[in-house]
């Protein structure tokens, strides 16, 4: 076996839920995703395409009705995407391998920024690539990006930027100012921009949707922009995503496809365009949703003694430290499972960084779970 695939760390967030696994008293809030089921608009469109017999290969860059359907979704909310530059993935981690196999080789360097997600940092050490990691900082308790910094480690040895924005999972966001600068820096440097922006639409701002690279960036600078099905609209099950590339670059990814899954299910396709239609309605109800959540669970953990919490702008997740969990939030994380039946990912598990740290996914379709989450987090630091 390659030594890159030998030393690729297992999830701790695994590591947490396993230790839960059987037990029917945890509430589980370890994993990024909500609680509620597909739209029954979407799940009905699969249906009838599999009634209708719809089970074969389709192309690899997706059905061209789902691809146009995407470039006027992002040109309304970012001004003209043509589906000349969309390609449509089976889930959006596939997509950020897909970025990687295709721009990162053995021995070139990464630029990631971090705590983040911890498959964006593994793809392209898989690939061989080395990534060096620019920690965010927590200032007055919530997480903040240091430009220079970041500036400072992109230089002409970088092939890639690899950034996670609404972040998973400090719900750190990038500031458009920043995004500018990270632009041209990148133009001068010859850098790729690998911005995974799967939490755009879950974005608690006045905006519908968080800053965008595609808001700012030409149609040829070197920018992949990746998108997912799972989160906005409630299909993290059916493993379907999307990426914007330059058009000079989709032949390339059309070829990558072919060699890793050949195609999306087209039922899958299908359901993903129910969604797009449907989506001027069920994604800005979503996300009012998960805004109440996401006040209700940090309104509540901003009560608890000695607990340090930010409301985050966007993503699904609050992200804080409680008094005992600082050394080892893994040992933490898994005590609160088996003592007190609540399931929440270790800070740790998105790197070093976020040691002492935990997530705790919000998407609830009962905010009553959060509640009693809260409980069970009082009872555990005896307050
Ligand atoms: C930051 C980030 N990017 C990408 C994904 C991938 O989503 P999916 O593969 O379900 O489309 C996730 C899922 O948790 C995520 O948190």
């Amino acid at each position: 076996m390659r030594d890159a695939i030998a030393h690729l760390p297992a999830s701790r967030i695994r590591e947490v839920a396993n230790a839960g696994i059987g037990r029917s008293d945890v509430l589980a809030f370890w994993f990024g995703e909500s609680d509620e089921v597909t739209p029954a608009a979407v799940r009905d469109a699969a249906a009838e395409s599999l009634a209708r017999g719809e089970t074969f290969y389709a192309h690899n860059l997706g059905l061209p009705e789902l691809r146009e359907a995407l470039a006027a979704y992002a040109t309304a909310l970012h001004g003209p995407v043509p589906m000349q530059r969309i390609a449509v993935t089976s889930s959006g981690v596939s997509a950020l391998m897909l970025a990687a196999e295709m721009l990162v080789g053995a021995g070139d360097e990464i630029v990631a920024v971090v705590p983040v997600w911890p498959n964006l940092t593994a793809q392209p050490a898989i690939m061989g690539g080395h990534v060096v990691r620019v920690p965010l900082v927590v200032r007055d308790g919530a997480w903040a990006l240091d430009l220079q910094r970041l500036l400072d480690a992109i230089t002409p040895a970088t092939r890639m930027l690899l950034v996670n924005a609404p972040n998973n999972p400090t719900g750190w966001t990038l500031a458009r100012a920043e995004q500018q600068a990270i632009l041209d820096h990148c133009r001068q440097t010859g850098t790729w921009i690998v911005a995974d922006e799967v939490y755009e639409r879950l974005w608690y701002g006045q905006e519908a949707c968080a800053p965008s690279f595609l808001d700012i960036a030409a149609d040829d600078d070197r920018l992949v922009v990746v998108h997912s099905f799972s989160k906005s609209f409630l299909m993290t099950g059916w493993r379907l995503g999307w990426m914007v590339v330059p058009a000079t670059h989709l032949d390339a990814v059309g070829k990558l496809i072919e060699f890793n899954t050949s195609c999306a299910p087209v039922f899958v396709q299908r359901g993903g365009l129910a969604g797009l239609r449907d989506g001027a309605t069920t994604v800005p109800a979503l996300a009012a949703r998960m805004r109440a959540c996401r006040d209700r669970l940090v309104g509540g953990l901003q009560q608890l003694p000695g607990v340090d919490v930010a409301s985050p702008r966007g993503g699904m997740y609050a992200f804080f430290r409680v008094p005992g969990a600082s050394d080892d939030s893994l040992a933490f994380a898994k005590r609160l499972v088996a003592d007190h039946g609540l399931g929440l990912a270790p800070g740790v598990a998105f790197g070093d960084e976020a040691q002492g740290w935990l997530r705790w996914c919000f998407a609830s379709r009962d905010p009553q779970r959060l509640d009693d989450g809260l409980d069970r987090l009082r009872r555990a630091l005896r307050l």
